[in-house]
């Protein structure tokens, strides 16, 4: 067997045995070349940092199912936010030298935002090697709130802010569901003022339009200025989704067994 033999066992890739490079010879002269194991370890790296939710961790714009809407104008919006997603992806060396970012919205819940947003920052990902950080606005309070337990005055939330506004690409998911308050807007106006002024891309998820947000003026201001606003349908994929599904189930459970 194989997969046993103490040869394979103790290198993570058999094929250049972790040296990430193979030696290859081309006609009868020995080179070398770097081994395909040290693209897929820097995407794992990158990947990991993203915390990209491991239901989307494969998806790309490319592959965004226009077919999951049932009614023409919410594929018709969909066609459009797919356009924009991928035109965006294309120019994103200019785009990002301007800071500029997406806002994903619609009212629905289970529209396909989430899994458009997390497509971009595999596709920024995979294309540019730009490292990012997918989080929900709700997350980023929580650690907030959990670093305030760590040793330091103030210097786990600290790291944690330096983080969030260092990270070339950051993903905030559902922004909007949190509850209103003065601690949320200090929060959400320093981490987005500070990217705004470093000129870095935020791609917003969010059931609101920017204008409709609950936020202090000063931050729907800053969202404004830095995300492009792309609409979703109103139609929920989800429930599509899960209906489909039952239903196949469901034909399964019916089906004779035959006997
Ligand atoms: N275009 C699509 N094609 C196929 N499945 C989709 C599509 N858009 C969304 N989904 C699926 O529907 C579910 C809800 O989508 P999600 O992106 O989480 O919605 P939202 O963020 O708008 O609430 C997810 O499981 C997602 O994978
Ligand atoms: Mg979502
Ligand atoms: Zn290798």
């Amino acid at each position: 067997m194989p997969e046993t033999s103490p040869a394979s066992r103790k290198y993570k890739c058999s094929i250049c045995r972790d040296t990430q490079m193979v030696c290859v010879s081309e006609e009868g002269v020995g080179t070398y070349r770097v081994c395909e194991c040290r693209e897929l370890e820097n995407q794992r790296k990158r990947l990991r940092f993203a915390s990209i939710p491991k239901e989307f961790e494969s998806y790309t714009v490319e592959s965004f199912d226009l077919g999951a809407y049932k009614s023409p104008e919410a594929r018709e919006k969909a066609e459009m936010a797919k356009l924009i997603c991928a035109n965006y992806v294309r120019m994103f060396s200019r785009l990002q030298g301007d800071g500029k970012g997406l806002y994903m919205h619609s009212r629905v819940k289970g529209s396909g935002k989430t899994r458009m947003a997390a497509s971009v920052v595999n596709d920024l990902m995979r294309i540019y090697g730009i490292p990012a950080k997918f989080t929900t606005a709700l997350q980023i309070l929580d650690e907030i709130k959990q670093s305030w337990g760590e040793p330091g005055k103030g210097a786990g939330e600290r790291q944690l802010l330096q983080d969030v506004l260092a990270v070339p690409i950051l993903v905030m998911d559902d922004i909007g569901v949190e509850r209103p308050s003065k601690w949320v807007d200090e929060k959400f106006y320093s981490i987005l003022n500070g990217r705004m002024v470093q000129k870095r891309v935020t791609i917003f998820t969010s059931n609101c339009e920017i204008e409709n947000l609950l936020f202090d003026d000063r931050i729907t201001n800053r969202i404004m200025r830095m995300a492009v606003p792309v609409a979703f349908p109103n139609e929920s994929v989800r429930s599509l989704l899960a209906k489909a599904e039952n239903k196949e189930l469901y034909r399964i459970l019916t089906a004779d067994s035959g006997a």
